[in-house]
């Protein structure tokens, strides 16, 4: 090679060089621009909800007591025989699926007890609650403290429960705010709880490895058919079965609790399974208590989008198009009726929209009147950190932020000592 060549080689290799480290560096900004983009984005979405009162605009609600051939109900035998069953197929079509009731098989088998627990005050139960259908089997697990200082059937809190084992401390070396066994054990009330991960995880990806692949695959073909809220509710189902063979509950005072996303499955499970005797829905917000015609917080085009694997295939279509919803939420809590049913909210909760979840309730009420429940409860939010009880009916809106915490649970347990006259 002579001086020439060698030094155009020299050359070739530092531009080749360049470029290629140019490209590298280039490609590595890139991502890093698509990244930030994203975040800007997501952030840029989650400003752009609403929460200014005054846009909010006007909305006209579903008829809560027109049948579809268009009949004034005016009874509460024409709502349960007639209206009750229009709303009830409504949801199941078009927001969370249907419940399929079947399976060939339960069993409980108690694995662990301990009468001493809580120092002696409680008696802790740990129970594996086993479903079959079609040879195919579903295991999942309970928590259950009951006071000890009772000598007959207790009440029991149930607590579908989406933040995990861990809230649910059965050494209650590392006490939770969100399941404050003590504070409910003392009340002279049971407390309970599952993870919803027994039943249906609670993610995109892999929400069908529970009941859904094994018990019920064919719901995943349905367009109307059974996701994870509905499946949630359809576990708290099976620990009300265990229940009602457990002397030492009073299962005709079962209390569904929930929180956020277990809010809207309490909700939609205290709708359907009439052995709750008080549905409790802390902050559920969107498709759960809060109005979804009310443009403020949270909407179903944001929440089809990230959470896709809670509702039935249908749901989508509303995205942006809610006014087409052949329901609103007050619905769901009407179908409740005449059971009790308790909204929380908290004020920096905007995202779950506090006043929308209050005016669902308000707006449930015609049909609590239908059988003579007397309630009158004022269209004006309640002032925060005013419990309001009007018979059937409780509200609260806590100071702070999201979360279920010991405050709320003390208004749970205000509202059912006076819904169970205790
Ligand atoms: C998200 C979701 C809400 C849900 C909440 C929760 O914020 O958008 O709809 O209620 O998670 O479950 O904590």
């Amino acid at each position: 090679m002579n001086n020439n060549t060698n030094l155009c080689v020299k050359v070739g290799v530092v531009i080749h060089n360049f470029v290629t480290d140019s490209l590298i560096k280039y490609e590595f900004v890139m991502k890093r621009i698509i990244i930030v983009l994203i975040i800007f984005l997501k952030v840029i979405l989650s400003f752009a909800q609403n929460y200014d009162e005054s846009k909010v605009g006007n909305y006209r609600l579903p008829h809560l007591l027109v049948s579809e051939n268009k009949n004034r109900v005016s009874s509460f035998t024409d709502w349960e025989n007639i209206r009750r069953p229009e709303i009830l197929k409504l949801f199941e079509d078009n927001v969370y699926g249907m419940v399929p009731t079947y399976f060939d098989d339960i069993s409980f088998k108690v694995i662990n007890e301990d009468n001493k627990a809580m120092d002696g005050k409680a008696t802790l139960k740990e129970v594996d609650i086993t479903v079959t259908r079609n040879q195919k089997t579903v295991t999942m697990h309970l928590f259950m403290f009951t006071p000890n200082n009772i000598n007959k059937p207790v009440p029991m809190f149930l607590v579908i429960n989406h933040r995990g084992t861990k809230t649910m401390d059965i050494t209650r070396q590392n006490i939770d705010g969100f399941w404050p066994a003590e504070d409910v054990i003392n009340s002279g009330y049971g407390i309970s709880g599952f993870d919803v991960k027994d039943i249906s995880p609670d993610n995109k990806e892999n929400f069908i490895n529970g009941v859904l692949d094994q018990l019920y695959p064919e719901q995943l073909e349905m367009n109307n058919g059974m996701r994870a809220l509905g499946a949630w509710g359809w576990g708290a189902s099976r620990v009300i079965d265990y229940f009602e063979t457990d002397s030492s509950i009073d299962e005709t005072k079962i209390i569904s609790v929930g929180h956020s996303r277990g809010g809207k499955a309490s909700l939609w499970f205290g709708a359907q399974d009439k052995r709750v005797a008080i549905t409790i829905s802390n902050e559920s917000g969107n498709s759960g208590a809060a109005l979804s015609r009310r443009n403020f917080g949270e909407t179903v085009e944001v929440i089809t989008k990230n959470f896709p694997h809670w509702f039935c295939p249908n749901y989508p279509q509303y995205a942006n198009n809610e006014d087409k919803l052949p329901v609103d939420q007050h619905m769901l809590l009407a179908l409740i009726a005449p059971r009790a049913v308790y909204v929380a909210s908290a004020a920096e909760d905007l995202w779950a929209d506090p006043k929308g979840q209050y005016l669902a309730l308000y707006e449930a009420q015609p049909t609590f009147n239908l059988y003579g429940i007397d309630t009158n409860l004022p269209v004006k939010m309640p002032e925060i950190n005013k419990q309001i009880i009007e018979s059937h009916l409780g509200f609260h809106n806590r100071e702070g932020k999201h979360n279920m915490t010991p405050y709320d649970w003390q208004q749970f347990i205000k509202f059912a000592n006076i819904y169970f006259n205790r």
